[in-house]
This record gives structure tokens, C-alpha cells and sequence, in this order.
């Protein structure tokens, strides 16, 4: 059971105003930091005559504070330049794992309630996860719980949208805050990854947009630059989707952008590092670095490669009941056959072998937290066990030398196609 410790605040622009904080922790400077800020506290802070000034979590200074009763071993990390802590796991709200498209309320709440309880303060959601079902479910739990933690949406831009982009991004985006039952979101993306050859988009596909339909006017950035104009979202971002690296560094250029989402993850860490030798489908060329050298933070996606990175996986279980990953029979098979060459680093698995105390799972997420670049890694959660071994991860460590190099092997056989 969370309980909210009193802490009193001074803003950097003015008075003083009391916030009921959840699940502080020590922050490097011995300080509490702020993990989440209550409903109370957002809207004394809403009165303020500048709300981004009183929201921001960096200006706020800690004068004092009474008691915790919640302990955790969560570490948090600032975004690019934003000056905005993120726990280092996000909860993310996307259809793969279920839980939040078909899982029951009281599930839902159940997990979301445990999550902030370890300390996770991001929500990742879109529109599309559930047709706008996620993001409605995670406004029902936090509005029932009072809380207010970082949330990120995204905008779909589809082939109907094309004639006025910006103009969809902010309809878009009214119907998600209305969803989230909120009046802004702290990130804002774009959920179609940019190429430099125009993609051929029909009916309900997103996954690319050309970036002349990002830069132009009246496209993408213009409609990200309105909503945030009306004080609807304060940081922007955008998605990046593998072989598209020309184009991620044209948008970061722009200056605009504070977040990227990227795929990384044990079978494909190419958005951080590609050793010699290793062939990836979709390749990130290293964007984390880029993004990072940029003051761009980066929300890692798939870090499990949507599930095969897990004993359940590897040993031949099905997936959870609630989960509706891509699983394609030809995914199914590279994918599983990658993973399963990196089963070793499971302990339960394999105790005659693997010296450290981690699964699949683990090892998957504490090799991605210790990436360059990386401000936080979203879990995609069936339910709270999951939540609670994935937030468990931080703090950790990076996997042992013994464990990269072995991995390091693999990686430079292709999995040991070569
Ligand atoms: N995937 C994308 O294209 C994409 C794009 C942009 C953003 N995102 C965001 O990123 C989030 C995560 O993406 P993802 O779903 O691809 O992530 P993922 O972490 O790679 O895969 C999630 C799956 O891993 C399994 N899992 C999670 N925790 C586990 C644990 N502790 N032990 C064993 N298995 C575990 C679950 O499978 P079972 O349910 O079968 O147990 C779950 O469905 C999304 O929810 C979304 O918010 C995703």
C-alpha cells in the first residue's frame, strides 16, 4: 500500500507550495527526488502563472521533509536536456502484453499500483495501443489512485492524414488528453519512424512517414510545435524504426526534439553498438550515441524482443493469456532460434553454466539499462509479476565481463549462422 509522504517544496518562481509526493527516494544529492506528484499538488501548481515552471520537477526545490515509508531500490535518469527525472523502467501501455488493451480493470490497477509502488514514474501510451483503450484504462487507474507520473503519448499519422498532418496531430492529441483524462502529456511523439524515400502508407498502416511530411509546412513538427504552443505537451519526440538513421539524425538536427524511441535489445543492440561481423534486419546505427552527443534522451522499446527473451520463451511455453505479440510463424523462428542461443545466460535454465543469479529476462534488461544513452527501458507487462522482476532490475549492474564476452561471441557468429 502506497503512502504519500508530505514534503514541503519551494518553487523556483515563487511561493511556496506544499506537495504530497509518492515514493520518494534519495536522489545522488542526498535529497528526496520527486517521483510523483499527486493530484492536490498539480493543481496548486496549475494556479501558478507559470504552470511548465511550477510542473517542472528540476526547478523544485526540497526544503524539507517528514517521514518515508516506502523504501526502493529504483534509480532514476535525467531525459537529454529536459532537466525531467525518469525512473529507468517505464511502464509501457502497448498491446503486445496485454494487460492493459484486455486485462481487467482491477488487474490493471493492481499492476499500476505495484508499479509506482517500486518507484516507476513513466507511462508509455499511444493511441494505438487498444484503439485508445490503454490510454482510457491508465487514465481510469491513475485518476483512482491520484496520481500524476510522466506520461508519454504518440500521434499516428495514416495515409488519410496526409493532406493535413498537423492539423491530425492536434485533434490527435485533444482525444488522447481527453482519454488520459489530463491536460497535457510530458512527451509527445510521433509514432511513424522518418525515412528519406517517401513510404507507401494505406489504410491503417503508420509505421513510416517521410520526413518531408515531418519538416514541411503544415506536416508533423508544425503539428508537435502547436499542441506544445498550447501548452499541451512539453517535450517532443519521435520513433525510430531501424534502417532509418539518415533521417532520426535530420530530425534531431532540428533542435525540436527531446526523446527518441528505439528498439534495443540483446538480439539487436545496433542502436547502441554493431560489432564487427553482426547482420541485423533493421539497423539503428548507433542513434542512442547520436541522440545522447545531442541532448536527446531515448526510450528503449522491445527490450525483450516483445518476449523471446525470456526463459518462458526459450523453454518452449506459450505466451501469456493476455499477450498478442507479432508472432508470426518466420518471427517465431529467427527470433526464437537468436534467443535461444543467448539461454545460457539464464541461471534457472542453465545452473550447470551460468555463475550469476539472473533469467533470460534479467539479464535481457540489466544489458540494455547499462547502454549508452539510454534514459529508460519500457516493460511490456501481462501482469504484476512482471512488472515487479523488470523493476527489480534496476540497480543491478551490467551483466559480468565473463557474460558480455560470451554474448560478444555470438553476436560477431550471427548467432551461428556464420
Ligand atoms: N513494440 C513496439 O513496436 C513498440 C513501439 C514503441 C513503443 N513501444 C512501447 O514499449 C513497450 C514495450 O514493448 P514490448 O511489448 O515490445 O516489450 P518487451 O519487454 O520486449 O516484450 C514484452 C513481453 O515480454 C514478456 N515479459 C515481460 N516481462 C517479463 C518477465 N519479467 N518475465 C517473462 N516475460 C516477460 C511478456 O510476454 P507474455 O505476455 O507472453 O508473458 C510481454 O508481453 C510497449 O508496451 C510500448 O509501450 C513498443
Amino acid at each position: 500500500m502506497r503512502t504519500p509522504v508530505q514534503l514541503y517544496v519551494r518553487r523556483h518562481m515563487g511561493a511556496s507550495v506544499r506537495c504530497w509526493l509518492h515514493e520518494p527516494t534519495r536522489g545522488p544529492c542526498g535529497l528526496p527526488e520527486i517521483v510523483a506528484v499527486a493530484a492536490e499538488s498539480q493543481r496548486a501548481a496549475r494556479s501558478c502563472a507559470d504552470p511548465w515552471h511550477s510542473m517542472n520537477m528540476a526547478l523544485i526545490h526540497c526544503v524539507g521533509w517528514q517521514s518515508s515509508s516506502v523504501r526502493t531500490s529504483m534509480k532514476y535518469r535525467e531525459v537529454g536536456n529536459t532537466a525531467t527525472r525518469v525512473s529507468e523502467i517505464g511502464f509501457g501501455g502497448g498491446g503486445n502484453a496485454g494487460l492493459m488493451v484486455r486485462g481487467s480493470a482491477e488487474e490493471q490497477r493492481q499492476a499500476i499500483a505495484r508499479a509506482l509502488d517500486l518507484g516507476i514514474n513513466y507511462f508509455d501510451q499511444s493511441p494505438d495501443y487498444g484503439t485508445g483503450l490503454s490510454e482510457t484504462n491508465l487514465g481510469r487507474v491513475l485518476k483512482d489512485l491520484g496520481v500524476r507520473p510522466y506520461i508519454t503519448t504518440k500521434v499516428e499519422v495514416r495515409e488519410q492524414n496526409l493532406d493535413d498532418i498537423a492539423g491530425h496531430v492536434v485533434r490527435s492529441v485533444d482525444e488522447s488528453l481527453n482519454r488520459l483524462g489530463v491536460d497535457y502529456v510530458d512527451f509527445l511523439q510521433i509514432h511513424n519512424g522518418p525515412v528519406t524515400t517517401r513510404p507507401q502508407l494505406s489504410g491503417r498502416t503508420y509505421t513510416h512517414l517521410w520526413i518531408e511530411d515531418y519538416l514541411r509546412p503544415g506536416g508533423a513538427l508544425e503539428g508537435l510545435q502547436r499542441v506544445q504552443r498550447a501548452g499541451k505537451a512539453r517535450f517532443l519526440g519521435f520513433i525510430t524504426r531501424g534502417n532509418d538513421a539518415p533521417a532520426a539524425r535530420q530530425l534531431i538536427d532540428t533542435g525540436c526534439f527531446s526523446l527518441i524511441n528505439a528498439s534495443v535489445n540483446l538480439l539487436n543492440p545496433s542502436a547502441a553498438l554493431k560489432p564487427y561481423g553482426m547482420h541485423v534486419e533493421q539497423d539503428y546505427d548507433r542513434i542512442l550515441t547520436y541522440a545522447a552527443a545531442h541532448g536527446v534522451g531515448a526510450a528503449v522499446y522491445s527490450p525483450l524482443a516483445g518476449w523471446f527473451l525470456t526463459n518462458g520463451a526459450v523453454s518452449g511455453s506459450t505466451p501469456h493469456a493476455l499477450a498478442s505479440g507479432p508472432r508470426t510463424p518466420e518471427s517465431e523462428q529467427v527470433g526464437l532460434r537468436r534467443a535461444k542461443a543467448l539461454g545460457f545466460l539464464s541461471s534457472t535454465l542453465h545452473p550447470d553454466v551460468q555463475r550469476d543469479d539472473h533469467n533470460l529476462a534479467e539479464a535481457a534488461i540489466r544489458f540494455v539499462l547499462s547502454l549508452e544513452g539510454v534514459s529508460v527501458v519500457l516493460g511490456g507487462f501481462s501482469d504484476t509479476h512482471q512488472v515487479e522482476e523488470v523493476a527489480g532490475c534496476s540497480g543491478r549492474g551490467p551483466l559480468s565481463e565473463e557474460n558480455l564476452m560470451r554474448v560478444e561471441g555470438i553476436w560477431r557468429s550471427n548467432f551461428g549462422m556464420t
